[in-house]
């Protein structure tokens, strides 16, 4: 696939200008490797990115840390099951308040970041009897929690998508901003990079993912256009939907790549179905009395999360749910940019 340039659309009645739109540049494109530089440690420059609103590479904010705490209320001596490890933030919060006595089993598909994560924790002090780390997926939890002789869970955290290290990492192929192979597996040893995916892919499968993974306004256009093609890289996913829709300002096409994005990731990491048989599990897996805290990131996931909690609390298998969805503050949409599509939502089961 030829890397696209994008001819503006002609005002009537004139002969166009064969005016060639620059590549989609991304808002603030710098090269992953200066970036890094703030990961090198020094204080200072981490300080003056968290004050913009960013996150310093190679970490994650966690979200939502207060509300999440007490949707889930850890006590000392509990069983805890952080769902998706990421960076560690909300794990190291809920071991806080879990220990003495307690233990949090944590679980991650990322084969790259967990290690990472893995050491970062243990470095704080959290050792074996406190902290257990599984690289798996949440779909298979009734299982982990067999093979840690656990009966079930009182604490258990599911904060979906992607981390931020997974984002800004090029070579994972998730983002726009820097150039990268078009991959997006979360576990990059599994499956198909999404460069492939796309390639098999109809156009009418792709055209509903489009609407039913992002709300994707323009997918009748970008579905068949799409579909079919070889896209090495970003960058050249980018180019090819700037070339479909000319007519977009930076703004407008900007939103318009974040979600195909989206639904490509959620498409090639199966998140739905993984996500559907997580809900299907969890009264299996929560203790008596135990709470459940999960984060969501688009209206796909939100609506599987409350009509599964809803369809539990009206079986009686929950003994309460949130009624409304919890939102991150102003203060920490600003603070922390990637939080400001969040919704959070738990449930308690039944004593
Ligand atoms: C938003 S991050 C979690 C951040 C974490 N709460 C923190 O404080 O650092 C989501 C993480 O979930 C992992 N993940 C996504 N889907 C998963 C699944 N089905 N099973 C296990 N891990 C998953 C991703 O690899 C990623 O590391």
């Amino acid at each position: 696939m030829q890397s696209c340039h994008i001819v503006n659309e002609p005002s009537p009645g004139t002969t166009p200008p064969h005016k060639r739109r620059k590549r989609y540049s991304g808002r603030h494109p710098r090269r992953f490797e200066d970036k890094y530089k703030e990961h090198g440690g020094d204080p200072e420059t981490i300080a003056k990115v968290m004050d913009s609103g960013k996150t310093p590479s190679g970490t994650h904010r966690p979200i939502m840390v207060a509300e999440v705490l007490q949707a889930l209320a850890p006590k000392p001596g509990e069983t805890a099951v952080d769902c998706t490890l990421g960076h560690g933030g909300h794990a190291e919060k809920i071991l806080a308040q879990i220990l003495p006595g307690g233990k949090l089993i944590g679980l991650d598909v990322d084969p790259v970041e967990l290690p990472k994560t893995e050491a970062r924790l243990r470095g704080l002090g959290f050792q074996q009897d406190a902290l257990s780390v599984h690289r798996s997926n949440f779909a298979g939890l009734p299982q982990i929690l067999a093979a840690e002789n656990v009966p079930g869970a009182d604490v258990i955290l599911a904060d979906l998508g992607v981390s931020s290290m997974q984002i800004d990492n090029p070579a994972r192929g998730f983002s726009v901003k820097f150039e990268g192979p078009l991959d997006m597996r979360m576990n990059p040893q599994r499956g198909q990079p999404a460069s492939a995916w796309l390639e098999k892919i109809t156009p009418d499968a792709l055209t509903e993912m489009l609407v039913s993974f992002s709300d994707e306004p323009r997918a009748a256009q970008l579905g068949p256009a799409l579909a079919g093609n070889k896209f090495a890289s970003t960058r050249e996913l980018a180019d090819a939907i700037g070339a479909v829709l000319p007519q977009l300002d930076d703004e407008e096409l900007s939103l318009t790549i974040r979600r195909v994005f989206q639904a490509v990731r959620i498409a090639v990491n199966d998140e739905l179905a993984a996500l559907d048989a997580f809900l299907r599990n969890l009264p299996l897996c929560l203790n008596a009395g135990g709470r459940v805290a999960v984060l969501t990131f688009h209206s796909g996931e939100d609506r599987r999360v409350k009509k599964s909690f809803e369809a539990n609390f009206s079986n009686g298998i929950y003994a309460d749910i949130a009624r409304e969805v919890t939102r991150p503050t102003p203060e920490e949409q600003r603070a922390n940019r990637r939080s400001a599509p969040a919704k959070l939502r738990w449930a308690v089961k039944a004593a």
